[in-house]
């Protein structure tokens, strides 16, 4: 596979430059707050001691990095703008931690659980500084002055929007009456408008042209729906072991994935069960996951992650994707599609 080659240099390097950003150079750490974000970054363990631990699949740097090759630019320069995307995931993924009431992350005990709430919440502010801290450093790599000006103001717009998605997913636990069309408007800010910045700051990075920038916008935004839809997926029906994360809290704080709204409209029992919450825990996560299998609720979520998918490749064709990069743009759609974790 071209994507496993040419992503290994481009993984090495991303890693060295968020180290860098986040001064994980010295050991101890610097102070306890670098501390925290190096453990989330899974370089510390909980004594903050160096760890080797699972960071996460890295999917939304690569993009970018493979985004500006495929564009016609010199990935390395692209760096500082992957590192500040992947620093911003790492932010909103505390955060959410956080608001989601969630014991585990990559396998580990999330920041929160570990430091407590008020630490956990400032320690995500400062990866969130640390993003923009790694996004002015375009400058270190020759990247033209109005082209950095242009990625902090879609930087900036991406992040505002994200914790608008944010504020939709925690309000609509309370909510009875979510449709699917609320469902996707939800998904494109907490997860969608992140991937397709990736793309499109690659695009940039790259000097395109605008059209060609927005193809590269809209291949990121149709795969960051595939890809939540795939997450909602994985948060009903995946294994823990290989998610890293609950398999039921989804359930539990009565999320309103795709695959729920689904249910609640195809299955008369679910709707009917879904908001009682005097059911005890143990017994509601079963029950709900049955009452999903018995109307085809996977399935259905899994054919609306394809098209989304498909609408993801066919603006990449139309961005016009060149050279390995492109191919391995292609090769990420589909692997994400099959993804387990
Ligand atoms: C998890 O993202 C949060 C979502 C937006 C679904 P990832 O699945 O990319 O998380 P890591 O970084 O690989 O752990
Ligand atoms: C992912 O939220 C979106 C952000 C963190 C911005 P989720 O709550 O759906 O993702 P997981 O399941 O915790 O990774
Ligand atoms: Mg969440
Ligand atoms: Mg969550």
């Amino acid at each position: 596979m071209v994507y496993s080659k040419i992503t290994k240099p481009m993984q090495a390097a991303l890693v060295a430059d968020m180290k860098e950003v986040l001064q994980a150079g010295t050991h101890p750490p610097i102070d306890q707050l670098h501390g925290m974000m190096q453990y989330h970054m899974g370089w510390l363990d909980k004594n903050l001691e160096p760890d080797n631990a699972p960071a996460g699949k890295q999917i939304r740097p690569l993009l970018t990095m493979l985004c500006a090759q495929a564009a016609g630019g010199d990935w390395t320069q692209a760096i500082p703008a992957a590192s500040a995307i992947e620093l911003t995931h790492n932010f909103s993924l505390i955060h959410d931690d956080i608001e989601d009431d969630s014991p585990t992350r990559r396998g580990r005990d999330t920041l929160w659980t570990i430091f407590g709430i008020p630490l956990a919440i400032n320690a995500g502010d400062g990866m969130f500084a640390a993003a923009r801290v790694a996004l002015g450093r375009l400058e270190d790599r020759g990247v033209p002055a109005e082209t950095i000006v242009r990625a902090f103001r879609r930087f900036d717009d991406t992040c505002l929007k994200l914790t608008q998605g944010q504020d939709l997913d925690m309000s609509f636990e309370t909510r009875q009456d979510v449709n699917v069309d609320e469902y996707v408007r939800m998904i494109t800010g907490k997860t969608s408008v992140l991937l397709s910045l990736c793309a499109e700051l690659g695009a940039l990075i790259g000097q395109q042209s605008a059209d060609t920038v927005q193809n590269y916008h809209q291949f990121g935004l149709n795969l960051g729906l595939a890809f939540q839809v795939l997450d909602d997926i994985l948060g009903i029906w995946g294994d823990e072991e290989t998610i890293g994360k609950s398999a039921t809290t989804d359930i539990s704080t009565r999320k309103k994935t795709l695959p729920i709204l689904f249910g609640l409209e195809n299955s008369p029992k679910l709707a009917n069960i879904y908001f009682d919450t005097s059911i005890p825990e143990a017994e509601f996560v079963p029950e709900v996951v049955g009452l999903l299998d018995g109307c085809g609720a996977q399935e259905y979520a899994q054919k609306r992650a394809a098209d989304y998918s498909d609408l993801a490749l066919s603006h990449l064709e139309a961005a016009g994707g060149a050279g390995e990069a492109g191919q391995a743009l292609h090769e990420l759609t589909h692997m994400l599609l099959g993804r387990k974790s």
